[in-house]
């Protein structure tokens, strides 16, 4: 019986895991700078924490959900995204009582049930943030500058910084009508789904993907002429702050997201490589979510990375680098093969990383496997080289070679490998 994966889910392999790591640990590098702390949410949660925050209408909860009924009959969701469990920890741990802004950083896979394409899958992985109790419109530009710092750093560059602002509880009601005025004469045209959408929530027509839908709402009319005072003020200082930091962006005032919880502030970081799929992160404020779940008046607002897409850009930059055996060792004979065995378990306590020609195959196609594996030394040793107590060694990478004591190795090792990372 042959098995393979579900269709949108990957295995990650290395190299390519290795990238994974790296991108992994560079965030939370970034991330600390900024005083961002773990926290670990569950994978599964009661459904209606999703259908409550991401909303009924919109793609996302009417299409994409993993949801089945546990044992006990209760309905459970595979998380589609990370903000909503994030909030929910953050109500149920009374993590308000803590001096604000409290920041927090996640990591992991997410589902939706989505249909697979270059860039889409069912099981994917953001790297979020999320912070709380803080309005200013520096915070909302200190996520972007840090969003931005990590992508550089990563090695990615020529991406677009896409702001809006899709205004609060105040502005939304005239931009709704506003809306359904508009597209009134137009209901008929509109996909069948948008036509649900004109009753329930018109803003979800300004994000649907079909065709006939992106060209009759070309002319719709446009969020940010109907800001309230607060937010159009709060909206231009997140502008101003942007230029202050030298973060060039583009105004998308179309950019409304999938998911109905944001306020004010929106973004995307897109790129061209990626195709239709062009969004590596998003984000923006929530400001009012905290309260739906029940708790205190608290706004916040966060981001989250898609790893697949970044990894994608990255992949396309070049070469993975990855790391290479800091000393093979080759063996003749089974002698040799249990003296390699305790010697590499030496190496290892000196943090290299050890390999053994176990196999009992040649000399010549053990240094091709060296080779091959880009270890930066080799050491041969046989019967000879027991008897005599020593190892011969070679340097695959300038070819110097030459032979130590066995008493020697702890010696040798630190100074050929001293001050270097010990995994080359
Ligand atoms: P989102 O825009 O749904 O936002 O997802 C964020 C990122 O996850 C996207 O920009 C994309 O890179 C990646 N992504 C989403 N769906 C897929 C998929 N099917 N396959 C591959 N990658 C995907 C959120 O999830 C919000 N929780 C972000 C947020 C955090 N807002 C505030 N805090």
């Amino acid at each position: 019986m042959k098995f393979s994966a579900l269709k949108g889910v990957h295995d990650i392999l290395p190299p390519d895991s290795y990238l994974w790591q790296r991108v992994e640990d560079l965030a939370k590098e970034i991330f600390a700078l900024y005083g961002f702390r773990e926290i670990r949410i569950p994978i599964i949660e009661t459904t209606d924490i999703f259908t409550r925050s991401i909303g009924e209408t919109t793609d996302i909860v009417e299409k994409e959900m993993y949801t089945f009924p546990d044992r006990a009959g209760r309905s459970i969701t595979l998380r589609p995204e990370g903000t909503a469990s994030v909030v929910r920890a953050f109500v149920e741990n009374h993590l308000s009582t803590l001096p604000s802004p409290q920041k927090f950083f996640y990591g992991g896979p997410m589902f939706r049930y989505e249909r697979p394409q270059k860039g889409r899958f069912r099981q994917f992985h953001q790297i979020g943030v999320e912070a709380f109790g803080l309005s200013a419109p520096e915070l909302d530009a200190e996520m972007l500058s840090m969003l931005r710092t990590f992508l550089e750093k990563i090695g990615l560059q020529g991406l677009n910084f896409e702001v809006n602002s899709i205004g609060c509880e105040e502005c939304r009601p005239a931009f709704r009508k506003a809306l359904r005025d508009f597209f009134s004469p137009r209901l008929r045209d509109l996909c069948p789904d948008c036509q649900r959408r004109y009753e329930a929530n018109p803003l979800r027509i300004l994000d649907c993907k079909v065709e006939r839908c992106i060209e009759l709402r070309k002319d719709a009319p446009i969020v940010t002429d109907f800001l309230c005072g607060a937010c159009k003020s709060h909206f231009d200082a997140v502008l101003t702050l942007l230029a202050s930091l030298n973060i060039p962006h583009v105004l998308n005032p179309l950019l409304v997201r999938g998911l109905d919880y944001y306020t004010s502030t929106t973004f995307e970081v897109t790129s061209e490589h990626l195709g239709s799929q062009k969004a590596v992160a998003a984000g923006g404020r929530y400001d009012r979510l905290v309260e739906e779940f029940g708790g205190p008046k608290t706004p916040a607002i966060g981001f989250a990375v898609g790893m697949e897409r970044l990894i994608t850009l990255l992949r396309e930059g070049g070469e993975i680098s990855q790391p290479s055996p800091g000393v093979f060792i080759a063996t003749i004979g089974q002698k040799a093969v249990t003296e390699g065995t305790l010697m590499a378990e030496r190496v290892r306590a000196e943090g290299l990383w050890a390999e053994v020609g176990y196999d009992g195959s040649s000399l010549k196609s053990q240094l091709r496997k060296a080779d091959r594996m880009s270890a930066r030394y080799v050491f041969i040793i046989g019967d000879d080289e027991i008897s005599a107590a020593k190892i011969k060694w070679k340097n695959l990478r300038d070819s110097s070679q030459g032979e130590i004591a066995f008493g020697e190795l702890d010696t040798f090792i630190s100074s050929e490998f001293c001050g270097r990372k010990k995994s080359a």
